[in-house]
């Protein structure tokens, strides 16, 4: 049974519709997003592919998993290593290892040319509201700069996917891919901003002007 308004659950939702799902996540560490996949694919003729840069492997002694240790930014070496994701694809990418902006970005370019069509990658922690309950500064500015990066992959590339962000607790972004498997994405180019600054000013000017507007009608 699947609460729809869980992350986590979205994710085994969607990929619930799929035959033989191939799941391919960045990120273990005490492995409990790779439990659940695990736990999902063997009851569903799927697969897991996880990649770690510190040794997980001994989360699972599941058949239907594979455990990398490697940076997961070492895109090649991934790939030789998990040859059947190179030749056929994957149905859902999960990325939950380094919350940088640049590398989620990177991940996301590199990886969208090997999810298959209708498959998603799905980013995590990219709602900073439950940080900024906690004043949590940096934190809140990580996550907040990890879906900037997300929407502006999605901005550069409105011909190849479609972006869902869910709010439920840190948040998740879904980039559902609309073509086939092996079709790369657009590069990413920067997308034009206005000053913050100007966005905190322009309520104070707003009212300033209101005020005028009052005083000389
Ligand atoms: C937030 S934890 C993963 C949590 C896990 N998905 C879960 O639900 O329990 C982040 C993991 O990413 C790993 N990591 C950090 N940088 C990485 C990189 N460049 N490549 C691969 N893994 C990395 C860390 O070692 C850590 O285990």
């Amino acid at each position: 049974m699947y609460n729809i308004e869980e992350p986590f659950d979205l994710m085994i939702d969607f990929v619930s519709k799929k035959q033989n799902p191939i799941i391919l996540e960045f990120g273990v560490e005490r492995g409990s997003s790779t439990k659940r996949f695990i736990d999902f694919a063997e009851k569903n003729s799927g697969k897991v592919f996880s990649v770690d840069i510190t040794d997980c492997s001994k989360v699972s002694d599941s058949k239907i998993w594979r455990f990398l240790q490697t940076d997961d930014l070492k895109f090649n070496y991934v790939l030789d290593q998990f040859n059947e994701i190179k030749q056929n694809g994957a149905d859902l990418i999960y990325i939950d290892s380094y919350h940088e902006a640049g590398h989620v970005q990177k991940l996301i370019s590199y990886y969208f040319t090997y999810l298959k069509k209708d498959g998603a990658i799905f980013v995590d922690d990219i709602d900073s509201f439950p940080l900024r309950l906690q004043k949590n500064t940096w934190s809140s500015i990580i996550y907040d700069l990890t879906l900037d990066s997300v929407k502006e992959f999605y901005y550069n590339n409105t011909d190849n996917c479609s972006l869902k962000i869910f709010h439920k607790g840190n948040g998740l972004a879904m980039l559902y891919k609309k073509n086939n498997f092996g079709v790369s994405p657009n590069k990413v180019k920067k997308i034009w901003n206005y000053n913050f600054f100007l966005r905190t000013l322009y309520p104070k000017l707003k009212k300033i002007s209101q005020l005028f507007k009052s005083i000389f009608k």
